[in-house]
């Protein structure tokens, strides 16, 4: 009898493994994608995904929905272990009703963002799905209301990453919006709001999926998603990398991590590194990779407002997350889209105890009509509100360039960076010597004999002047000019000094970012 029952059991939960069944998953597989409890399996370290909610089935009896069989009501959720921490995860599956969310699907996406917040695990959501469940109407519009709110109430406690693995339309969009991170998988994944067909029919606009709402659109043009990947395993891959340098929660510190790489490594590449002419551009990269254990880092968003980087690296084994002005692109001027890039890094860093390293060199806010009608003024105040509200250890590297708004933008001491270093080559100043000079010696340029001669004498008067650390050194805003060799062994001192910073604000409901 009990054997009777035990069979009947493992025939059940055989059935719920199957989805959609033989011929769906096929089809998933031909479109490129894996299915879900595929994608669990690469998610979570061998053998410890435990499953939860297999047996939970809709109760829609509407346009013949009662006639349909929805194994696992189309998403696959539980926990497991990534690197030995504990994760919780849910992933659509599209073999069963296209994965459409109905009131019974959001009921186990909401319990796995109960449970996670509980414990203090991140979530992973790998989203692949037609969208609401059309036969549940407001049901299927109410599970997703009931996501979103606790998106937002799990926002800065616990990690929350979303993967687009396949369609993801209509207000679907916004979970994944309100979580931390998006990955998409490059050409099987699309977001919108919507969609091809009906951009056509209301604004007479054509445009294909792929362009509207696909991987390198949300990557390079919209900003949405932060990562992209060139397929199902990829995309899993990377973000076990991204866990790997992230605490569990807002109480935690991310994972030490042992490395072989010398804290007191000297790198005397980078005494030469900056060009001659300070116009000239080069790779910021080529300055981090020095400077990071084992010259490994992750970027995020490598594709959006490639004038500023942002990245999460490790020194001396402890996750740093590093903002930094590009001067390959723009010159590594500050724009709109660069402050909210490199505002929601910062925010995400400090709500999750991860300290911040900025490295400088800009020389200015982008100037142009498109940047102030289209808001720098509100979007440049964030990076100075993202840098001033942080609390977390704030160390700022200045290599070359720092003029103006830039310079206090990116994290300079009175926005309270705990350690401010700077290269020899580094200019701090209002401006640069060119624009200075036309102003302030503007009348001794125009009386001169020869106005062209007057000029370059007075800006290297200003360059030898004011072009350098030493002014801001001398005021306590630099707290020393360093050998550009010594900078890890300096900045990893800084960090170990830090560790224990503790730093207290006022009470209050919230701040109000300007948004
Ligand atoms: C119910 C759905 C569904 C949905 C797909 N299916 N989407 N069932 N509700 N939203 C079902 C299909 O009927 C089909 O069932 C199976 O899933 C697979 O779908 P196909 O169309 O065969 O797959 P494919 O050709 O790959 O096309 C995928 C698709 C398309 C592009 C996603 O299915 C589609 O356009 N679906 C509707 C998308 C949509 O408009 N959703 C509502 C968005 S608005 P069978 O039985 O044939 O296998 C929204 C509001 C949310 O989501 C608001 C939140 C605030």
């Amino acid at each position: 009898m009990a054997n009777n029952k035990i069979e009947d059991l493992r025939k059940r939960r055989e059935k719920i493994t199957l989805g959609g069944g033989a011929k769906r998953i096929e089809k998933q597989h031909q479109s490129g994608k894996l299915t879900a409890r595929e994608r669990m399996n690469l998610l979570f370290d061998e053998g410890t995904f435990v499953e939860l909610d297999a047996f939970i089935t809709h109760r829609c009896v509407n346009f013949g929905m009662e006639k349909v069989d929805a194994p696992g009501e189309g998403v696959v959720t539980g926990y497991g272990m990534v690197d030995g921490r504990l994760v919780y995860a849910f992933a659509q599956d599209f073999t069963v009703v296209g994965g459409s969310l109905g009131e019974m699907h959001a009921a186990k996406i909401c319990k796995v963002l109960d449970n996670a917040l509980k414990v203090g695990a991140p979530v992973v959501g790998l989203n692949d799905s037609g969208g609401a469940r059309i036969q549940e109407a407001v049901d299927a519009l109410s599970g997703y209301g009931k996501i979103f709110y606790r998106n937002t109430i799990a926002s800065g406690v616990i990690p929350q990453i979303s993967a687009i693995m396949g369609p993801c339309a209509g207000g679907a969009v916004y979970s994944p919006a309100l979580t931390d991170f998006i990955y998409m998988v490059d050409k099987t994944s699309q977001m919108f709001i919507t969609g091809p067909q009906v951009i056509k029919t209301v604004t007479g606009e054509e445009v294909s999926a792929e362009d509207l709402g696909g991987a390198m659109t949300h990557n390079s043009t919209s900003g949405v998603a932060h990562f992209v990947a060139s397929n199902d395993e990829d995309c899993i891959a990377q973000i076990r990398r991204l866990l790997s340098f992230l605490p569990s929660n807002n109480m935690e510190t991310a994972p030490l991590f042992d490395t072989e790489d010398d804290v007191n490594r000297l790198a005397p590449e980078l005494d030469d590194l900056l060009p001659e002419n300070p116009n000239k551009p080069y790779d910021m990269f080529d300055v981090i990779s020095r400077i990071v254990d084992d010259g490994d880092y992750y970027e995020v968003q490598p594709y959006y407002a490639k004038n500023i980087l942002t990245c999460f690296a490790r020194i001396n084994g402890q996750t740093v997350g590093i903002i930094a002005n590009q001067p390959k692109v723009l010159a590594g001027c500050l724009d709109i889209n660069a402050s909210d890039k490199a505002g929601r890094f910062i925010r995400t860093c400090d709500a999750f105890n991860i300290p911040l390293l900025n490295i400088v060199d800009v020389p200015g806010f982008l100037p142009g009509t498109n940047q102030e009608y289209g808001g720098i003024i509100r979007h440049g105040a964030k990076m100075l509100y993202a840098y001033s509200e942080a609390t977390v250890p704030k160390v700022t590297l200045i290599v070359r360039k720092a003029y103006g708004g830039s310079y206090l933008a990116m994290c300079s001491k009175d926005l309270g960076a705990d350690v401010v270093l700077a290269w020899p080559q580094a200019e701090i100043a209002v401006m640069g010597p060119q624009g200075a000079a036309n102003i302030i010696f503007k009348d001794d340029i125009a009386k001169a004999k020869d106005p062209a001669a007057e000029r370059a004498k007075k800006v290297q008067e200003y360059t030898d002047e004011f072009a350098t650390p030493y002014k801001a050194a001398e005021r306590g805003f630099v707290d020393d000019v360093i050998e550009p060799s010594a900078t890890r062994p300096r900045l990893a001192d800084a960090f170990n000094m830090l560790a224990s910073k503790r730093e207290a604000r006022p009470a209050k409901k919230h701040g109000n970012l300007p948004v």
